[in-house]
């Protein structure tokens, strides 16, 4: 993996650390993988050792990875992954990812001491007001591991969370440890049919009642996203969605990761890889 660099790669915990610059957000290092392991069976849990640049990482943020071929072709473009949770004293970041495609089933054979190429912290993540004291996060599929950081967000600012994870069924429900620390995990299940619009909008609108709504976050479902956005609009509560999108560069400049939002009534095209993957809900557009 040392051979794609041009120049003498930055490896973490073997060579110096460049010096943080903070106008230039990201950077490309190699990481020693700690642990790989599978969660269930479609999910892989990765832990890498982490530069100070890679752990300045913020939740909803992003690195974009060099993932190792899994066969004889080539594989090209490096695929995003949002930071699942970052061990600042253990100097880590961890990914939580589905094997879905030749890059993350690639991702998939890396063993622990293997090295990992990563460029980031990329994107724009999520971001908490002062003024909430509690707030509700609904997410589904890979987008459980793109919420499971705010876990660490509202514990540092003493902000209580609702979370509610949407999934297949019981093997499927990810980062429910994460968001227990912090407050009050509701799974729901497609095998018992929780997972319905409807009753996930019940449960929507008891936390609003009950005043336990003051924010919303979600990630990974098109129909839940559209339930949060219109139960925001109708209650006048503040959203963040994180967007997925396919990507190439994931640092602005090719345009490939380009979506359609709603801003003040007018279309507007917006790059998710820079000025993403967390919009404000009400200006995002279904997919
Ligand atoms: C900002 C961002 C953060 C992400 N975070 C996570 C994460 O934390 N965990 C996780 O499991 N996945 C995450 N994804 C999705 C992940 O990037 C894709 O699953 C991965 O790139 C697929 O690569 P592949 O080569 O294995 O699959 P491919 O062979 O490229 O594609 C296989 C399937 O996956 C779909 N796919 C490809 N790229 C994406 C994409 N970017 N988003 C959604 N579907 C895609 C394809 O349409 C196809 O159906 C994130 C995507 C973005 C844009
Ligand atoms: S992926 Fe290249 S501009 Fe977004």
């Amino acid at each position: 993996m040392g051979d794609v660099f041009a120049s003498a790669p930055f490896i973490v915990g073997k060579s110096e650390p460049p010096p943080i610059e903070t106008d230039i957000p990201a950077e490309e290092a190699l990481c020693p993988v700690i642990s790989h392991d599978w969660v269930n069976e479609e999910y892989k849990h990765l832990v890498v050792a982490a530069s100070p640049k890679a752990l300045t990482v913020r939740p909803g943020q992003f690195f974009n990875l060099l993932c190792p071929s899994p066969d004889a072709g080539e594989l090209w473009l490096r695929r995003p992954q949002s930071v699942y949770r970052i061990d600042d004293a253990g100097g880590r970041i961890e990914f939580l990812y589905k094997c879905v495609g030749r890059g993350t089933r690639g991702l998939a054979t890396l063993k622990a001491g293997d090295r990992l190429n990563i460029v980031g912290p990329l994107g724009v993540g999520f971001h908490l007001d002062p003024s909430w004291r509690n707030i509700v996060v609904l997410g589904r599929g890979v987008g459980l591991a793109t919420l499971a950081p705010i876990s660490q967000l509202a514990a540092g600012c003493g902000v209580g969370v609702t979370a509610i994870l949407s999934a297949r069924n019981r093997d499927f429900i990810m980062a429910d440890d994460l968001f227990g620390e912090v407050g009050t995990v509701v799974p729901v299940l497609d095998s018992d049919r929780s997972s319905d619009v409807e009753n996930v909008e019940r449960i929507l609108l008891g936390l609003i009642a009950a005043k336990r709504a003051d924010a919303f976050f979600t990630c990974g479902s098109n129909r839940l996203m559209q339930l949060m956005k219109r139960l925001a609009r109708q209650h006048g509560i503040p959203g963040q969605v994180a967007m997925e999108q396919v990507m190439a560069c994931g640092l602005g400049p090719c345009y490939v990761c380009v979506r359609t939002f709603e801003v003040n009534g007018r279309k507007e095209l917006r790059r998710v890889c820079i000025e993403g993957p967390v919009f404000d809900l009400q200006e995002a557009v279904g997919w």
